[in-house]
């Protein structure tokens, strides 16, 4: 059994030499992409919006629509202060007895599930501008318009792909009736996450999440482009980056997914999948037939958290799950099988902003940059943190100093209401 698990463990195991390789070839494409390349993994998607001045005030609705909950909060931005979450709602997308992310829904069915949490905060008699976090690919020419190129994390709700999203959703608002809300701006949650953090902070120009999936954007300053462009923050799309050393079991989860081929960084690193993936690694080991069982984050995390002896809380939650009775050895590679599963997902990320960071400093020294991230693996996962921090030292040295990574909780809908407030700025 040892030998067998510890080729797994390397499996999952990236070393220095891999990591600044990774870091390499994603700043390479990101020059790619901005060349319009088709070779490179992004999507470099506009955002039509560049950084707030802080001087941004007023009560704006905020929707967040993507991960587990869609939720929608009213929002009183107040220039330099501190914003306030006047009313918030929130609503999980999958139920016992429902699911409004799968081919069951369609568009209306789903855009009338949100309009009716985006109603609960609204006040009778008033009137609102919607900013609207939408957190899929989608292609927009001006701040409104984005249009969903193709559904990631597992999501299939029909008619929706190829559509104007916001058109949906003003559809679906005017079906309920009532009080007069305006959407005015569709970003992506990366996008929203730095406008959140550069609203508080001078340095922030990357914005990322590292939650159910994970997404990068940045300040793109087109220096190179010997035009006097403004600054504007692009949607990467990064989970598709795909020059990756994949292993086993990547591939497998990747020919079971919605979409083969597709977000393979994605499905190595999001909490979306690492579940999985621990799940089939466990299925190899204990000789188990792989069906449609996931672990999910708060399992994974407790597994990392045991701290007992004899690894009760291990044993507890793989005998509930699989009805599998772990001896000493087998519950001490069980965990140590999901110690390298999270720490493979933060140092690859890390290593993705590092790519970003070489972009942005080109051959200058490296300088000052806060990394805003919003999503329940840099919150909660053990590990995950602090060996994001570790793989950041390990490629830049001294100079990682000049580097923080700030948690920008709830920045996706705080972002939205930036977004509604600013308007179109590039
Ligand atoms: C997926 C989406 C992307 C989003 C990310 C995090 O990768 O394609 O748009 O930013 O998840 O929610």
């Amino acid at each position: 059994m040892a030998d067998k698990c510890e080729r797994i463990i390397d499996e999952f195991t990236i070393d220095r030499a891999a990591l600044e390789s990774v870091a390499a070839t994603f700043r390479r494409d990101i020059k790619r992409g901005l060349e319009g390349d088709e070779l490179s993994s992004f999507k470099m998607l506009k955002s039509y919006l560049g950084l707030p001045t802080r001087q941004e005030e007023g009560e704006y609705i905020a929707l967040d629509f993507g991960g587990t909950n869609v939720r929608a909060a009213l929002i009183r931005l107040r220039g330099n202060g501190q914003p306030e979450v006047v009313k918030k709602a929130a609503r999980k997308l999958v139920g016992s007895d429902y699911s409004y992310i799968s081919a069951a829904t369609d568009a209306q069915g789903l855009f009338d599930f949100i309009a009716a949490v985006v109603m609960e905060v609204a006040q009778p008699g008033q009137e609102y501008r919607l900013g609207h976090t939408f957190s899929f690919p989608s292609l927009q020419d001006n701040l409104y318009n984005a249009r969903l190129i193709s559904w990631t994390k597992e999501f299939a709700v029909r008619g929706v792909e190829g559509e104007i999203v916001n058109d949906l959703l003003v559809q679906a608002l005017q079906r309920r009736g009532g009080v007069k809300i305006e959407p005015v701006a569709v970003i992506n949650d990366t996008v929203a996450v730095l406008a959140a953090a550069a609203y508080k902070y001078d340095k922030a120009d990357i914005g990322s999440i590292c939650g159910t999936g994970h997404n990068t954007a940045y300040l793109e300053r087109y220096r190179d482009s010997g035009k006097a462009v403004k600054p504007m923050i692009l949607n990467l799309e990064c989970g598709n980056f795909d020059k990756l050393l994949t292993n086993t079991f990547d591939k497998v989860l990747d020919a079971a997914s919605e979409k083969p081929q597709e977000q393979r960084l994605e499905k190595m690193v999001s909490g979306r999948y690492l579940g999985r993936l621990f799940y089939l690694v466990l299925c190899d080991v204990f000789d188990l037939e792989a069906k449609g069982i996931d672990f999910d984050g708060a399992e994974l995390a407790a597994i990392l958290s045991d701290q007992t002896m004899l690894l009760d809380k291990v044993r507890e939650i793989v005998k509930e799950k699989l009805g599998l009775v772990l001896d000493d050895e087998a519950a001490v590679w069980v965990k140590a099988f999901a110690e390298a599963i999270v720490v493979r997902a933060a140092r690859l990320t890390a290593a993705t902003y590092v790519g970003i960071i070489w972009h942005m400093d080109g051959d200058a020294c490296i300088g000052e940059h806060i990394i805003a991230i919003d999503g329940s693996l840099f919150e909660k996962m053990p590990l995950y943190a602090e060996n994001m921090r570790k793989a950041i030292y390990e490629l830049l040295g001294a100079d990682s100093d000049r580097i923080k990574l700030v948690l920008e909780n709830g920045g996706s809908s705080l972002g939205a209401a930036i977004a509604a407030a600013v308007g179109q700025n590039v």
